[in-house]
């Protein structure tokens, strides 16, 4: 059996991966997120706010004794407010830096922890964004907090290798741009709080955004298919299905 914890699965691509690994029954799912949408005899959720740090330790991360891989996918991200520094609250830039990287930061050392002695295969997988590697104005909570999340992949991997672990694979997936409620936000948002909003408004009418069916089919082909995707940073436009 394979068990997958995976956070944001009420929508958007966590739901849609969720719903994807279902289909095999060897696979059990836990989603984590603050409301559920999933009913399937191998799924549990655990109702949590992932923004409130003393959450964390409420992720019980036990697992059937017939598991042979386990496996975490921190997916639940924000783009939190949209707006220039200077112009935000406090509040807003500690929820999105919470959410988007202090629950990964504590979720991942849980897992480590958790399963230091583990024989099965282990798997962290992040969901990165381009927007980690490149400024967006107006962006810049999600813009930081991802470039954090690709860094802390980065060094999961460099101290698996020092330890000299084998079984864990560790990756960023950086999925491209996808017709989600994320997606919505953004073109809400008034050129002034972002300058490049109408780009975003033309992926949508041009029909450019992925459908996150699609790209939990390709996140699932990645996750069966490691040996073809031996660096910690895998982009999504290069997997086809
Ligand atoms: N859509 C894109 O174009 C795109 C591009 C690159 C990267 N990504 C990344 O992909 C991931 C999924 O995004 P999406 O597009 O699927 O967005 P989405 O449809 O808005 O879904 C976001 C998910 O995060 C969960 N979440 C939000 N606030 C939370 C909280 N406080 N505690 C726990 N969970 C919370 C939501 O669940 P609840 O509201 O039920 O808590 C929901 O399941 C994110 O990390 C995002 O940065 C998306």
């Amino acid at each position: 059996m394979n068990h997958y914890f995976i956070t944001g699965t009420s929508r958007g691509i966590g739901k849609a991966l969720a719903t994807e690994l279902l289909k095999d029954e060897t696979n059990f799912v836990t989603g984590i997120s603050r409301t559920s949408s999933i009913e399937h005899s191998n799924y549990i959720h655990v109702p949590l706010d992932l923004s409130i740090p003393g959450n964390i330790e409420k992720v019980d991360f036990t697992i059937f004794a017939k598991t042979k891989n386990v496996s975490l996918v921190n997916n639940s991200g924000v783009l939190g407010d949209i707006k220039y520094l200077g112009t935000l609250s406090d509040q807003t830039i500690i929820d999105t830096i919470n959410l988007n990287f202090t629950s990964v930061a504590l979720l991942c050392n849980s897992f480590i922890k958790k399963f230091h002695g583990f024989d099965g295969e282990k798997m962290i997988m992040n969901i990165g964004s381009g927007a980690g590697t490149s400024p967006v104005d107006g962006w810049s909570n999600y813009c930081t907090t991802k470039a954090a999340l690709h860094m802390l992949t980065d060094v999961i991997t460099l101290e698996n290798k020092k330890k000299g672990v084998s079984n864990f694979k560790v990756y960023t997936i950086s999925p491209g741009v996808v017709d989600t409620n994320m997606q919505d936000e953004m073109r809400k948002v008034s050129k002034e709080n972002f300058s490049r909003v109408q780009e975003f408004i033309d992926f949508k009418e041009q029909g450019i955004l992925n459908d996150p069916n699609v790209i939990a089919r390709k996140i699932n082909y990645v996750i069966n298919n490691k040996n073809s995707f031996p660096d910690v940073s895998v982009s999504l436009k290069n997997v086809e299905v």
